[in-house]
């Protein structure tokens, strides 16, 4: 199986990471020039590891079209979807791979400054980084660059680009309306709403950004060091390349490891997470809390974009959460739905009411106190969660809640007949604060935070 981006053993000093070929990918950048880089992207066929799957030399080439303005590349590093821990194993595995393919955007897009961002919690990471940030920048492969790095909240929204933006600027992480690559960093106008207070500083017109997920930038010096050819060699047509995936949940070694595109879900569960449990059978799996739910018929599904689509869900992040045949499907609802209504930033009355609303059935419906027309009502608000969404967490809602709903429905009908969950064994929301040695840390104060983002005390 072919793997690049995962060592065996972390890379901890610029020497080894030397050592081992870095370097190469900046070097060809700076050899071909940025358009010839950019075109290399583009021929890779890489899209973006983030959740969305965005063709990445199209959106670099996107930015670098609009000239005389400003221009800036932010590096998402927020990971913050249920399930998914990549980020931070490929930050931990090599963080200069990813400062070699911060650099190579900036340069490639013709941008001032870079910022990386990652969650203030994520220590580890944020050492990391900036170590590999300053011995980059000693040796002279970058010298001249401005990277920031910025630490920031914990909050699901802040991975979310718009919101990423507000963040940089110093503000709370609340999607504003424009994408980054029309209104980007420090843009001058439109005026989006009132502010009271002192007005952010702004220069240079639109300053389109480049927002790139961390895997997606650590992808790009290899494509460089060794041709878009090499990529394509790897994966399928639509989906070059690898994907590194995280699997958690009812199996027996949650963890993260490095799969060619195309990979059927079994063998990534197989391979990654060590299966699940003797005796047990895979009831469901779900990629993220941002997709509709992947059943136990469709586990031969090849992990890729195109793949995954074609069985109406999406590959996400490539972070799987994984329930057995002992799990409950209303309370698999009622959790995501609740976290997906907590953190929503209520900028969008529908996204905020709905979801809560659709959270208190669910909770209802699975504590055995619920009524037949529950179901319907949350059809209703499942109708209307999206109405004048700024951002897709309010898609993310519909798409999970009504697709267990359409996929399990037997369960809902049980509970309510019987007045009584007939699986009583709870599964937490997979939150991770930490995944290594074949074990998951889930973070248990998630319990108490409420929906205005302040936590309950005990
Ligand atoms: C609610 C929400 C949370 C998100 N969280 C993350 C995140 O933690 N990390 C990330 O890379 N992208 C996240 N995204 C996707 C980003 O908005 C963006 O699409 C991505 O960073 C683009 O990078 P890519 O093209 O390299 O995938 C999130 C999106 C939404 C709607
Ligand atoms: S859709 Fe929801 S999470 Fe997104 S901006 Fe609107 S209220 Fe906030």
């Amino acid at each position: 199986m072919s793997t690049f981006l995962m060592p065996l053993e972390p890379i901890t000093s610029l020497d080894a990471y030397l050592a081992a070929g870095g370097r190469a990918g900046v070097e060809a950048a700076q050899r071909i020039g940025p358009a010839a880089t950019i075109d290399t992207i583009t021929r890779s066929g890489l899209r973006g590891r983030g959740g969305g799957g965005f063709p990445t030399g199209r959106k670099w080439s996107g930015i670098a079209s609009q000239t005389g303005t400003r221009r800036y590349v932010v590096c998402n590093g927020a990971e913050g979807e249920p399930g998914t821990f990549k980020d931070r194993a490929l930050l931990r595995a090599n963080p200069y791979q990813f400062v070699e393919g911060v650099i190579i955007a900036t340069f490639a897009v013709g941008a001032d400054e870079a910022f990386i961002c990652l969650k203030a919690s994520f220590e580890r990471e944020l050492e990391a980084v900036t170590r590999a940030v300053q011995e980059m920048q000693r040796s002279g492969i970058c010298s001249d660059c401005t990277v920031n790095i910025v630490a920031g909240p914990d909050e699901y929204l802040f991975g979310e680009e718009k919101a990423m933006l507000e963040v940089i600027e110093g503000k709370p992480p609340l999607p504003r309306w424009f994408p980054p690559y029309e209104q980007g960093l420090f843009a001058t106008g439109p005026q989006e709403g009132w502010e009271s207070g002192a007005s952010r500083p702004r220069a240079g017109g639109p300053n389109p950004t480049l927002v790139n997920n961390v895997e997606t930038l650590s992808n790009v010096p290899h494509i460089l060091a060794n041709g878009a050819d090499w990529f394509r060699s790897m994966g399928t047509p639509e989906s070059p390349g690898t994907v590194v995936a995280t699997v958690v949940g009812d199996v027996v070694a949650p963890d993260v490891g490095e799969v060619e595109l195309g990979t059927p879900l079994r063998a990534v569960i197989d391979a990654v997470g060590s299966g699940v449990h003797a005796g047990r059978d895979v009831k469901a799996v779900f990629s993220g809390v941002a997709n509709p739910v992947v059943t136990a018929d469709q586990l031969d599904v090849p992990v890729s974009y195109e793949a995954f689509s074609a069985i109406g869900s999406g590959m996400g992040a490539a972070g799987f959460i994984v329930y057995d045949d002992t799990a409950c499907m209303v309370d698999a609802a009622y959790r995501m739905s609740r976290f997906l209504y907590i953190e929503s930033c209520g900028q969008c009355p529908p996204c905020k009411i709905g979801s809560g609303e659709i959270t208190t059935m669910l909770e209802r419906i699975e504590t055995g106190a619920g009524e037949d027309t529950d179901i319907a009502n949350i059809e209703a608000w499942l109708g209307r969660v999206t109405d004048g969404n700024r951002c897709y967490l309010a898609v993310e809602e519909r798409l999970v809640v009504s697709s267990i709903l359409r996929a399990f429905p037997e369960e809902f009908v049980d509970h309510i007949e019987n007045h009584r969950c007939p699986r009583p064994e709870r599964r937490p929301i997979p939150k991770l604060l930490d995944l290594a040695d074949g074990k998951a840390t889930y973070d248990e104060r998630f319990w108490q935070k409420q929906p205005d983002w302040t936590y309950q005390s005990l």
